[in-house]
């Protein structure tokens, strides 16, 4: 059944497995391990992590390791929220890259950055990411004159 607002389980349940993912993170670079989880619109939950490289620029951030896995693997089409850890003193919101490749499947979607302490962040990925390019640019476009 497609939904777009998380029960507080299911936000409990995001916000665990995101944590649950830092520990997968292949942080040999940066030592900054993070966790991210998604939530699709048949309630399904992917995590993430991310894996970097010796070539360092390489590096997938772990908001894109949960989509790309996500699609390949359950076919995804649509978030309805994403939950990103790190176990910092203060939250971590999203890179522009990441911002730009959520935005393909869910505009709207709700964000929610976590730490280890208190200090949280809950916004909306329109707010991270205003006035963003997405499929519908594309769709627009006609030949130059
Ligand atoms: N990183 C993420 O995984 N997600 C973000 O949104 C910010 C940055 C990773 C990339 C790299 O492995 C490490 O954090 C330091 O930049």
């Amino acid at each position: 059944m497609p939904q777009h607002t998380p029960t507080p389980a299911q936000w409990a349940a995001l916000e665990q497995a995101a944590r649950d993912a830092a520990r997968r993170a292949y942080v040999p670079y940066s030592r900054f391990a993070v966790g991210a989880a998604i939530l699709d619109a048949q309630g399904q939950i992917h995590p993430g992590c991310n894996v970097e490289n010796a070539s360092y620029g390489l590096a997938n951030c772990a908001e894109r390791t949960a989509i790309y896995s996500a699609r390949v693997l359950h076919d995804l089409q649509e978030i309805v929220a994403v939950c990103v850890y790190t176990p910092t003193a203060t939250p971590t919101s999203p890179c522009g890259a990441c911002r730009q490749v959520l935005n393909e499947f869910g505009p709207g979607m709700l964000v929610r950055c976590i730490c280890d302490g208190s200090e949280r962040i809950d916004t909306t990925l329109d707010v991270l990411l205003p006035h963003a390019f997405g499929p519908k640019n594309l769709s627009d476009a006609v030949s130059p004159t």
